[in-house]
């Protein structure tokens, strides 16, 4: 039988993390103690975390814009720059916009951004990878958004042609050669495909942006994140594509996000 979460003190918990060399202990051990339901899955979900994995990999979520979202091992933990992006996409989007989460991870991006529209938009999501897949639909599906598997547009439905107000793309965009200096936490624990966006970081994108005028509306804007020494590039790209391309910068969160309007 398991004891009861109180037999595990929080000064225990934090002593244990910051011997494993967790810099904010304390705040991770109030996320631990609050989200296990036993003793016996907080001394797991502790020694899960002294051995290295994200703590949202440990939780099984993380809080993005406010949500609680699912995140399941293997699948990339969304970043807090990337909340830029969504408030980017919800300052292009009214309500009942048509809303494709593209290479969509946890599904997180479309999540907030339609919660920011009150529930009000058409939302579909898609990613390659069927770990993501599974988890997307535990976080888009009860909200009233679908998921599909396969290559980037391939499993959308045909019927959303030309008609995507915001398509959201946080597509992998590090240099191959950079994969092997990401943080052990990324590196080790979220997947390749993830990750890895070819020699310069920027293939997946150049598949998206090239396929992104036959999707969208008119009017209609592609949003995806860069690193900043990427982003001149990327907009060469969006431009060439025939969308009209601009670049949002959040100093503080260090996030770059590029827009292409059709
Ligand atoms: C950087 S992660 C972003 C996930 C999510 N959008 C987020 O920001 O939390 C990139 C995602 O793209 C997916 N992906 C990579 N290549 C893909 C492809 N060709 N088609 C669809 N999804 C792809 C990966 O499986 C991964 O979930």
């Amino acid at each position: 039988m398991s004891a009861a979460p109180s037999l595990i003190s929080f000064s225990t918990v934090v002593t244990r993390l910051r011997a494993a060399g967790c810099v904010f202990a304390e705040d991770e051990a109030r996320l631990i103690l609050s989200t296990a339901r036993s003793a016996a899955e907080t001394d797991a979900m502790v020694d899960r975390r002294a051995a290295g994995l994200p703590l949202e990999h440990v939780l099984g979520w993380a809080d993005f814009r406010g949500l609680r979202i699912s995140v399941d091992a293997g699948v990339f933990v969304p970043r807090r720059r990337t909340e830029f992006l969504v408030e980017r996409a919800a300052a292009l989007a009214r309500a009942g916009a048509v809303v494709v989460d593209l290479c969509c991870g946890s599904g997180a991006l479309g999540a907030a951004l339609v919660a920011e529209l009150g529930g009000r938009a058409e939302w579909y999501a898609a990613d390659i990878d069927p770990a993501a897949v599974r988890c997307a639909r535990r976080n888009v599906e009860p909200a009233g958004g679908r998921v599909y598997e396969g290559d980037l547009y391939e499993p959308l439905p045909a019927a959303l042609r030309g008609r995507v107000d915001v398509l959201l793309a946080n597509v992998p965009y590090v240099p191959t050669e950079e994969v092997g200096l990401l943080p052990p936490e990324a590196r080790i624990h979220e997947a390749r495909v993830a990750l890895d966006g070819g020699a310069d970081g920027l293939d997946v994108l150049r598949r998206v942006t090239a396929g992104a005028p036959e999707w969208l509306a008119p009017g209609g804007s592609l949003l995806f994140e860069t690193s900043e020494r990427q982003a001149s590039r990327a907009l060469g790209i969006v431009a060439a594509d025939g969308l009209v391309p601009r670049v949002a910068v959040c100093e503080e969160r260090e996030a770059t996000v590029v827009i292409g309007t059709r």
